[in-house]
């Protein structure tokens, strides 16, 4: 298949960000991308974690299928797995517009869409619908930004969802609804996953299966706070830690027009100071827990830095703005070439070799 994106980019780019995704939405859920990079990954790229087997370690991260409209789609693009959501109980339209920017000089993205999303019963028929046979994917939930019991909340988001993923991603790291990163504090944190991981005992009692729970944390965190996560993450039975969601700060190295736009940066700039995170967050658990790296990744030598600084799996979004799906194939090759050269002979032996 012939990756179309270097012909329609500039196109693309003529529009604004927002209605550039909406546009890039309705092309996925026709089929128009085909099957850019679903010929079979090399057996080097092949990994488990928290229960689950991956063709490969490259995922999408959250936010790009809000709605999951288009998990298969993410699938035929060659990712090893692909994360949905946010998804709130209630629908809800987020903030107002515009809140996307390209920052393109710096291969960057400042969002505060602010969850904007159908809601549960929407995310749940499409998960219905999806075929029995298809790739890994996970629920990303969160609360919506009215409510009273933001932890209900993420409970409500589980139970209805139960069975329906593979995983879910407890999403308490948008800077976008605010004082929702205050879920990250101590008590509040050991509060929500208390009640989330209740909901899935009661499931289980019921006869369901075991389906995994990770943690999205940002990379906003001082010491003392991973200090705090890492203790929840090694007492509580959390199955995992994804590092990281966008970020607050604005590095002086920003030279885009856009740079002090309000919200969430991600992309480029975002790759070393969430890399530092993950690696403190992996020492912090020494290792015991899952990590799945995301920030800032656009090439096969930054997911591989992602790995071995103690990522078990990887995720990018803000890449493929610029590089467009072709980019999880070059990924997928270079990471495969890296692992291969440095005589490792799967992921699983290179997380953490930096740390
Ligand atoms: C436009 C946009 C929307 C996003 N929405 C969500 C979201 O709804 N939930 C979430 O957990 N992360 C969301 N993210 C964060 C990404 O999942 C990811 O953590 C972050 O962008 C860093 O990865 P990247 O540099 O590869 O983009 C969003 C990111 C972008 C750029």
């Amino acid at each position: 298949m012939i990756d179309l994106f270097p012909i329609a980019k500039p196109l693309v780019h003529a529009l604004d960000p927002e209605a550039a995704h909406n546009a890039t939405i309705k092309a996925l859920k026709l089929g128009l991308t085909g099957q850019i990079g679903r010929a079979s990954d090399d057996k080097v790229l092949a990994t488990t974690a928290f229960g689950l087997s991956f063709p490969n370690p490259v995922g999408l991260a959250a936010g790009f299928d809000k709605n999951a409209e288009v998990i298969t789609a993410a699938h035929k693009m060659g990712f090893g797995f692909a994360e949905a959501g946010t998804v709130t109980p209630k629908p809800q339209d987020g903030n107002p517009r515009p809140r996307l920017f390209r920052l393109s000089a710096d291969r960057a993205v400042i969002n505060r869409f602010g969850f904007n999303n159908r809601g549960l019963d929407y995310f749940e028929d499409r998960l219905k619908a999806l075929p029995a046979t298809r790739g890994v994917f996970g629920a990303n939930v969160g609360a919506n930004k009215d409510s009273d019991d933001r932890t209900a909340d993420y409970v409500t988001g589980i139970e209805r969802l139960y069975g329906l993923s593979d995983y879910f991603t407890v999403n308490i790291s948008s800077p976008n609804t605010p004082g929702l990163r205050a879920l990250q504090s101590k008590a509040a944190l050991e509060e929500l996953v208390g009640r989330v991981l209740e909901a899935r005992t009661a499931k289980v009692a019921a006869g369901a299966r075991y389906i995994p729970i990770l943690v999205k944390i940002a990379p906003d965190l001082l010491d003392a706070d991973i200090r705090d996560i890492a203790d929840i993450a090694l007492s509580s039975g959390i199955d995992g830690l994804i590092v990281s969601n966008t970020t607050i700060a604005r590095p002086d190295s920003l030279v885009s027009k856009d740079k002090g736009e309000a919200g969430g940066l991600s992309g480029a700039p975002l790759m070393a100071p969430s890399t530092e995170i993950l690696k403190a967050v992996y020492n912090a658990t020494e290792g015991k827990v899952p990590l799945v790296g995301v920030g800032g990744i656009a090439s096969g030598a930054d997911a591989y830095a992602k790995i071995r600084a103690g990522a078990s799996l990887v995720q990018l979004y803000s890449a493929l703005v610029y590089d467009g799906p072709g980019l999880v194939t070059k990924i997928k090759r270079d990471l495969t070439a890296r692992l291969k050269a440095d005589g490792f002979s799967s992921v699983s032996d290179a997380v953490g070799t930096d740390a």
